[in-house]
């Protein structure tokens, strides 16, 4: 593997689930791998987990991690071709990815879509210029369209819970007043097609997903119908797909509760607001793995360190 970008990087999930177990039960057992090795974690976007995960995988490796929130203490990148740079741009990415890859031996990148532009956010422009432009791997701290270190955190989350072979798992839409991105839903797809589960959507209509990654996924537009028989709940609010960036619903019938959930497991990447997305009866009791998941994000992120450090 030279870059990880997406779900699709992951050659079999199941193997790739048991080695994160494997670290997660012995976490310096490589300390020695990373050493005198330099992790770049740049941040156009905030972030509380994947920002100390990351740095944590990192430190597990033995790796010493550098961190710099782009769109606040850098020069302004230009990401056109040929663009003529009398604007607010100083840097064009050309430079800055080359220059960064002489400081660091794997580049992790955050960079948010604009949910206005839905071409340019489907092209991933920030992603994919550090991955043309830089000299060395590339990992997607959450793109445009994926956020492929939680869904991988969350395929090891569900593996380690499942009471039975094949369960029952969820992905519910929740209400917000925000218009938010659709990469973690994306992700979290793309890893449950991989995983042998009976895998469902539930969404309002107006919010189905991309259709070219649900593919043949049943979705319901009736939360209750979805969540009957569920082992896990995994919840999520994005905007409007077709309708794109737009807030179209803000039905709080959508939200999560106890009484909804029955015996399932809720699960949710973080941060989450309660009382709007999911009732603090959910998340104050053991039906919620969000802080497992929280937990899982540092070995997901040292096993996609550790298969880039080996093949460096
Ligand atoms: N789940 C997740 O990516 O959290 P942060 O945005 O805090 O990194």
């Amino acid at each position: 593997m030279k870059h990880y970008t997406s779900i699709h990087d992951i050659d079999n999930i199941d193997t790739w689930i048991e080695e994160a177990k494997s670290l997660k039960s012995n976490p310096l057992k490589h300390k020695e791998l990373g050493r005198n090795k330099t992790l770049g974690l740049l941040f156009f976007n905030s972030s509380l987990r994947t920002r100390l995960s990351t740095q944590k995988a990192a430190l597990n490796l033995g790796m010493d991690p550098i961190v710099m929130n782009v769109s606040g203490d850098a020069w302004g990148i230009e990401f056109g071709d040929g663009t003529v740079m009398d604007g607010n741009t100083a840097e064009h990415i050309k430079e800055a990815a080359a220059v960064v890859s002489q400081y660091c031996d794997i580049i992790a990148v955050r960079a948010f879509p604009t949910l206005t532009d839905k071409a340019k956010d489907e092209s991933e422009q920030v992603l994919k210029s550090f991955i043309e432009f830089a000299s060395v791997p590339t990992v997607n701290m959450e793109s445009a369209t994926g956020h492929p270190l939680q869904g991988l955190t969350d395929a090891i989350t569900i593996s380690e819970h499942a009471k039975v072979a094949r369960p029952r798992v969820v992905l519910s839409w929740a209400p917000h007043v925000k218009a938010l991105p659709h990469a973690v839903a994306n992700s979290f797809v793309q890893a449950m097609h991989k995983m042998d589960v009976e895998f469902v959507i539930a969404n309002p209509e107006g919010y189905n997903l991309n259709p070219q990654i649900t593919g043949d996924t049943v979705v319901y537009h009736n939360q209750e119908e979805a969540f009957k028989d569920a082992d896990f709940v995994y919840t999520k609010n994005w905007s409007s797909f077709e309708d794109y960036g737009k807030v179209k619903n803000t039905d709080p019938n959508w939200m999560i509760t106890k009484e909804k959930l029955g015996n399932a497991k809720f699960m949710h990447c973080l941060p989450v607001r309660r009382n709007l997305v999911v009732e603090d009866a959910v998340l104050d009791t053991d039906s919620s793995l969000v802080i497992q998941q929280a937990n899982n994000r540092t070995f997901a992120a040292q096993l996609v360190l550790k298969k880039l450090l080996e093949n460096l």
